[in-house]
């Protein structure tokens, strides 16, 4: 699997929103869409922040760019602190000038009937702009990607899922407890994931080093669902020294 490692999490970040601007630039010239799949958490923000700066001091535009995020929390309301709508309208779109309509993030407030047919459209909706361009990803302590804990299918779509304990303990925080976390969410699958052109696993911080050498160098396993990605010819791990440093 192609790895790069960075000196720090900001240069890491930097050459990321690089590669997503060019995207976007190169869908631009071509007057298509750029259709982008996106990670919440610690780890992308200087990814968002990067992008903010080039659309606020280098002029790029958004106009030409449709969104798909990973994940959310079940049950949520969008307006809630904790939900992945509010960190993503603070992190990244309230700051750029992409279309409302273009956004598209899963529904943590449907009736839980509901959620199989939404499910099924977030696919049809991906496949309709023709698929995700990129996929930026982090990856959690328990190896999942999205939210597609130990256990996932490789050929997973979209779903609804049950959070693993260590998750909810490290979303702890953020809830006041981990007795506040959903035990839930909706996720893009692993075969979601997978459809993507280009694929990007980012991970800093010597707390990730454990799980990133098990993703990259451990057995190919549903125990570790990022193992998962060592099955793709277009994906690349952008790493921080730390996050690498058990790699051999
Ligand atoms: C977020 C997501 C998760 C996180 C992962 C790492 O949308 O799908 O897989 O990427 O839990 O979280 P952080 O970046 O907070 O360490």
């Amino acid at each position: 699997v192609p790895v790069k490692v960075y000196p720090d999490q900001d240069a890491a970040s930097l050459d990321v929103a690089r590669r997503i601007a060019s995207i976007i630039k190169e869908k631009q010239e071509k007057g298509e869409t750029a259709v982008l799949g996106l990670a919440t958490g610690a780890t992308p923000i200087k990814v968002y922040k990067e992008l903010v700066r080039l659309h606020k001091e280098e002029g790029l535009s958004f106009k030409n760019v449709v969104t798909f995020n990973l994940d959310e929390y079940y049950p949520m309301q969008p307006t809630a602190d904790q939900s992945y709508v509010q960190f993503m309208n603070k992190q990244l779109f309230d700051h750029i000038d992409i279309p409302h309509e273009n956004i598209h993030i899963p529904d943590g407030t449907l009736a839980l009937e509901e959620v199989p047919a939404f499910c099924e459209g977030y696919e049809q909706k991906i496949s309709s702009f023709g698929g995700l361009d990129i996929q930026v990803l982090g990856i959690g302590r328990t190896g999942h990607i999205g939210f597609n804990e130990p256990g996932s299918a490789p050929n997973s779509g979209t779903r609804l899922v049950t959070l693993d304990d260590l998750t909810r303990r490290d979303a702890s925080r953020d809830f006041g407890g981990k007795e506040n976390v959903p035990t839930k969410a909706i996720t893009m699958g692993v075969g979601t994931i997978f459809k993507a052109k280009e694929i990007i696993l980012m991970a800093w911080n010597e707390k990730k080093a454990e799980i990133v050498k098990k993703a990259i160098e451990g057995e190919i396993s549903s125990d570790i669902p990022a193992t998962y990605l060592q099955l793709s010819d277009h994906v690349e791990f952008v790493l921080d020294q730390d996050a690498a440093s058990l790699l051999t």
